[in-house]
């Protein structure tokens, strides 16, 4: 039995099993079987129902210094700015008037932003919209500030490993960040009882096989109710200005085996796959994702909220949301209303229009 029938079988492997079916899948028979497996699956579980989020992208201010990423401290060129709690709730207002039912909001780490505000912020939403779930991905801090945000009412929580191989972390990132640190963010977000939200970048520089393998061996562990992948682009005004950006098509592989891996993942089609193919969203839907995320966030910070370049941030996509259901009419789908929880937590889950 070859590799990739093994992981259809199973669903598991080790480090070694993933760096021998990445390589496999480079084959475009395996990649179709993957892909096969994938959409049955994807079907199975969701039927041909996309969810919504409206992203918010409330503050581009950040503490941290990844080498990748465009709102790097480092990086002067970056025109700061951040949303306040009133503007935060406008934007909420008009996508719940657009129909959306998850608001995600997501920040550069900013010290503004302390646990307080946090929790005020989150409180407000939540008392306002309590039919919608509220993601945060605001990055890491102590586990009690996450349980006070837990406990203001959020429901879920992105952050992603970005790669689980430490040493290609370091490679990534500053020496005062820590690879483990971020691991142990990620399980005591599940802990606390959030729906939580891991992943990692494709083809960030000096990523082989052998890295990506540990991702997925990371993820086969923890077992994250959501996952987001996306290509890395680079960024004019970083330390990896220079560097090539990810392949279209390793990220759409890795859609169909993160998918099979974890058959009920709430999976976006991810912004980066988009910026780098006009139909790279649907083509990660039907590699098996089945999850979109248009920006909410309002023209003035969201042109700021560059974490790679070319990131298509002209559009109001979430004002656009009868194209975006077009668009994935067009290859069979259709956009789905409600919060879209993850399988776990429906039963908790008493408001949602659509299960
Ligand atoms: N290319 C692609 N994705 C990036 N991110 C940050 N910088 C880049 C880049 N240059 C991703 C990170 C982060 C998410 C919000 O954006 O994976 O978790």
């Amino acid at each position: 039995m070859d590799i990739v029938e093994t992981f259809i079988r199973s669903g598991r492997l080790t480090r070694e099993g993933y760096a021998e079916l990445l390589a496999a899948s480079r084959n475009r028979e395996a990649a179709k079987s993957l892909q096969r497996e994938a959409v049955r699956l994807q079907k199975a579980t969701y039927g041909n129902r996309v969810y919504v989020r409206g992203l918010i992208e409330f503050t581009n201010y950040c503490k941290n210094n990844c080498y990748y990423c465009g709102i790097r401290k480092g990086n002067r060129k970056a025109s700061r700015c951040r949303l306040d709690r009133e503007e935060i709730l406008a934007c909420c207002e008009r996508g719940y008037a657009l129909g959306l039912r998850t608001f995600v909001l997501q920040g550069g780490e900013d010290p503004w932003y302390t646990d307080e505000r946090m929790a005020d912020l989150i409180q407000a939403v939540k008392e306002r919209w309590p039919d919608c779930a509220l993601t945060l991905s605001v990055g890491e801090r102590s586990r009690e500030s996450y349980r006070l945000f837990r406990e203001a009412g959020a429901d879920r929580y992105l952050l992603r490993q970005e790669t689980a191989d430490e040493s290609h972390y370091g490679k990534l990132h500053p020496p005062e960040m820590s690879p483990e640190r971020r691991k142990q963010c990620l399980w005591e977000l599940k802990e606390l009882g959030f729906q939580a939200g891991a992943g990692f970048l494709v083809g960030s520089p000096g990523q082989t096989d052998w890295e990506l393998a540990a991702d997925l061996l990371f993820l086969q562990e923890l077992r994250p109710q959501m996952a987001g992948i996306g290509p890395f682009i680079p960024h004019r005004d970083t330390p990896f200005a220079g560097e090539k950006a990810g392949s279209v098509d390793m990220t759409l592989r890795l859609i169909s085996i993160l998918r099979i891996l974890l058959p009920d993942v709430l999976l976006p089609a991810t912004t980066a796959l988009g910026t780098l193919h006009p139909q790279g969203r649907e083509m990660g839907i039907l590699a098996g994702a089945n999850v979109l995320m248009p920006v909410l966030t309002p023209p003035g910070i969201r042109e700021k909220y560059e974490l790679y370049e070319h990131k298509s941030s002209s559009k109001d996509e979430a004002g656009r949301l009868g194209e975006l259901a077009e668009r994935v009419e067009k290859i069979g789908y259709r956009l789905a209303a409600g919060r879209g929880d993850h399988r776990e937590i429906r039963g908790d889950i008493r408001k949602s229009a659509d299960r």
